[in-house]
């Protein structure tokens, strides 16, 4: 009988504070979505294991707080990750801001070959308006997928659209970050 490796994969959730980072590991980890979920203290640390082709996959994964007051923490939790999530919110412009700040502080500090997600959260607050035109309008949204996509190819992160209220797109996050990583 075959017994399938597991593969442990450090990685770590960062971004301005509410975008959802705590949502979208929950998400991913419980299948759960908290309506008003508390600030994260610090860290909090979850795991969660994935079978990916023929390989089982144990997240290990650090969920930093985005308040500007643990900012000084962060080296800590990167310094050995081997991923990185880093979250905006599609309704909140200056959150891109903040994240392509957290991109620049990890591709200097960080493990050199660490992997860089991006994730535009809470997609569901962002609703098609049929205003009689060709293009479609969206109302709610402050960053559109085109220009945040075009960040993300420039900086060579994956990118993806979540929503960790209804589930979209959460899992595509990790199950793409963990194909990208030689693993041992
Ligand atoms: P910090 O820990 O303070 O850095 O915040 P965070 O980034 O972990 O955000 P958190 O997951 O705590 O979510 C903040 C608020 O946004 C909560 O009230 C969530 O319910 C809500 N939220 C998170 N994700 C989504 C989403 O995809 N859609 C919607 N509509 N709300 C969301
Ligand atoms: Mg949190």
């Amino acid at each position: 009988k075959l017994v399938a490796l597991t593969h442990k994969l450090f990685l770590l959730q960062t971004g301005e504070a509410a975008v959802g980072k705590s949502s979208l590991v929950l998400r991913f980890v419980n299948d759960e979505f908290q309506e008003n979920k508390e600030p994260t203290i610090g860290a909090a640390f979850l795991t969660q294991k994935c079978r990916l082709e023929d390989k089982v996959i144990k997240f290990e994964i650090w969920d930093t707080a985005g308040q500007e007051r643990f900012h000084s923490l962060a080296p800590m939790y990167y310094r050995n990750a081997q991923a990185a999530v880093v979250v905006y919110d599609v309704t909140k412009a200056a959150s891109l801001d903040k994240a392509k700040s957290w991109v620049k502080e990890l591709q200097r500090q960080a493990n050199p070959n660490i992997v860089i997600a991006l994730a535009g959260n809470k997609i569901d607050l962002v609703q098609p308006v049929d205003d009689g035109e060709e293009d479609p309008v969206e109302s709610g949204r402050q960053v559109p997928t085109e220009e945040a996509k075009a960040y993300a190819l420039e900086a060579g992160l994956l990118f993806f659209e979540t929503s960790a209220k209804k589930g979209d797109g959460v899992r595509d996050v990790f199950t793409e970050i963990a194909k990208k990583i030689p693993l041992e």
